[in-house]
């Protein structure tokens, strides 16, 4: 649902008719170099961007505009497969990009910025707070004193928005006083990821599933997201952060929504929010003595990961060295409704942990009568990454006399089905998608706010009882106590 009419340039693919100015508050920062740039220069080179479009780097230090290129072309280089860089398009993309030195915590930078905009009313303006939140109210705040915050202004959030319902909530109201509610996009990349797109489409466009997705026919389900990766340079935010709010408020519980959710009435983005928010609501809290039976909290301790050694995290840089926060998170959560009831979704994310992958797995319950002896129950792996594929373990006759059963599986691997097609990284989707005014990819405020709902009181709960993450040595599956979250049910880990 583009919100501007579309042409099509010579590449045929459709274009904005209203060229836009992209600013980016933390214009220096990992995200900006790392991603959001490298996402750009692909949407420049397949021809999706207006011609026009000019794209401002916005941070404290004092670069030139050339300068600025240079920086920009080092960390481009470094994304982008050696096959899809070259000199001529590069050049045409670094003639969209700016920089302008400023203060996202001074006013009077604003009114500089205003000047250096100039008076172009007509060009759509997105704003991409890719800063810590706590810049967030203030940001918002001087870009309507400033007379930035036009009608055809949008601004994308980065998560995590805030630290706790109550900051979420204050950022939350912040910026609805600057921007309606439409002209918010609050990202969360996962809902960029192809594979995560699929599960929609496995879901509400196969009938096949349908009648057994729900707790008659479902043992749980096991939503992990794992990564060999450190805290890298990033130390400084993610001491404040932490896994769960890192990864569990949002990539999580996304996931977890998806998986969850009724069918909406359209693939809009009201439709679809709303379903995900009825699940969010729904999860039962864990507040108390619970997270002690219900959660895991770890913290990586020095070990090695492909044969290299890596130190434990609070010898990490900008890391305190007797920091407690977690770089692990398990919780076994449960959705308080009439499709899901009894089901436990275990959830699980850690840093340096053995490999990186994300996968989500449904399993079945068992036949209800075993005519052949020993039998698995059916599973359903959804693989997110690294490779994108989805796979369902079948029963089937080992060969020879006798019924002798073996677990088999039907495997669809999604980049050879569309013929190893370039995947586009979840940035370029919902870059665009920003650029089109389209927000079904995104979460909406109250969504952020039911997230939060159920994650204060776990943390909570930690600090309350006094549950300091556990160490587990870098390279391993995570803290010992991981395994009795489910065994205690009789069920195991997927490894
Ligand atoms: C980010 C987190 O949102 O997601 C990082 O801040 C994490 O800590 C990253 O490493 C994981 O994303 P992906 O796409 O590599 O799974």
């Amino acid at each position: 649902m583009a919100a501007t009419p579309a042409q099509v340039n010579r590449v045929g693919v459709a274009e904005l008719s209203i060229p836009c100015d992209m600013l980016v508050f933390g214009g220096t920062g990992d995200l900006a170099l790392h991603k959001l740039l490298p996402a750009l220069y692909h949407l420049h080179r397949d021809g999706r961007l207006h011609p026009d479009m000019r794209i401002l780097a916005l941070a404290r230090s004092k670069h030139s505009r050339a300068a600025f290129q240079v920086l920009a072309e080092r960390h481009c280089r470094a994304q982008v497969a050696r096959a899809d860089f070259d000199s001529e398009t590069w050049q045409g993309f670094a003639a969209r990009l700016d920089y302008f030195a400023m203060d996202a915590g001074h006013s009077a930078d604003f009114g500089r910025l205003s000047k250096h905009l100039g008076h172009v009313d007509e060009r759509v303006r997105l704003y991409y707070l890719a800063t810590a939140p706590d810049l967030f109210e203030d940001i918002a705040s001087h870009l309507k004193i400033s007379g930035l915050a036009g009608p055809k202004a949008r601004i994308v959030l980065e998560k995590p928005i805030g630290h706790s319902l109550a900051s979420a909530q204050a950022i939350n109201a912040a910026i609805g006083a600057v921007f309606d509610e439409t002209r918010v996009f609050r990202i969360d990349h996962y809902l960029g990821k192809e594979t995560v797109q699929n599960l929609m489409a496995l879901r509400f466009a196969n009938a096949l599933f349908e009648p057994i997705w729900r707790a008659g026919h479902i043992d749980h389900i096991q939503i992990s997201v794992c990564e060999t990766l450190g805290v890298e340079n990033r130390g400084a935010y993610y001491d404040h952060a932490g896994a769960m709010r890192d990864m569990v408020q949002n990539h999580l519980l996304q996931l977890l929504c998806l998986v969850a959710m009724e069918a909406p009435v359209r693939f809009d983005a009201e439709a679809v929010r709303n379903e995900k928010v009825k699940i969010l609501e729904a999860l039962k809290p864990i507040t108390g003595l619970d997270v002690r039976d219900k959660t895991v909290r770890g913290q990586y301790a020095a070990g090695k990961i492909g044969g290299q050694d890596v130190p434990a995290y609070y010898f990490e840089k900008n890391v305190d060295n007797d920091s407690d926060t977690e770089t692990f998170v398990a919780i076994q959560a449960e959705i308080d409704n009439w499709r899901w009831a009894g089901v436990p979704f275990y959830l699980r994310t850690g840093k340096r942990l053995a490999k990186k992958s994300s996968e989500i797995l449904i399993q079945f319950k068992p036949v209800p009568h075993r005519l052949f002896g020993d039998s698995e129950a059916n599973r359903l792996l959804i693989r997110l990454q690294p490779e994108e594929r989805i796979s369902l373990q079948l029963m089937a006759k080992n060969p020879g006399k006798g019924m002798r059963l073996e677990p088999v599986e039907l495997d669809l691997n999604l980049a050879d089905a569309f013929n190893k097609q370039r995947r586009w990284d979840a940035y370029e989707r919902l870059l665009l998608d920003v650029i089109e005014g389209d927000s079904t990819l995104f979460m909406r405020r109250d969504e952020v706010e039911a997230a939060w709902q159920w994650i204060d009181p776990i943390i909570q709960g930690w600090h309350q009882h006094y549950q300091s993450p556990r160490p587990y040595p870098a390279g391993s599956n995570g803290p010992e106590q991981l395994q009795r979250l489910l065994e205690r049910h009789g069920r195991q880990w997927m490894e």
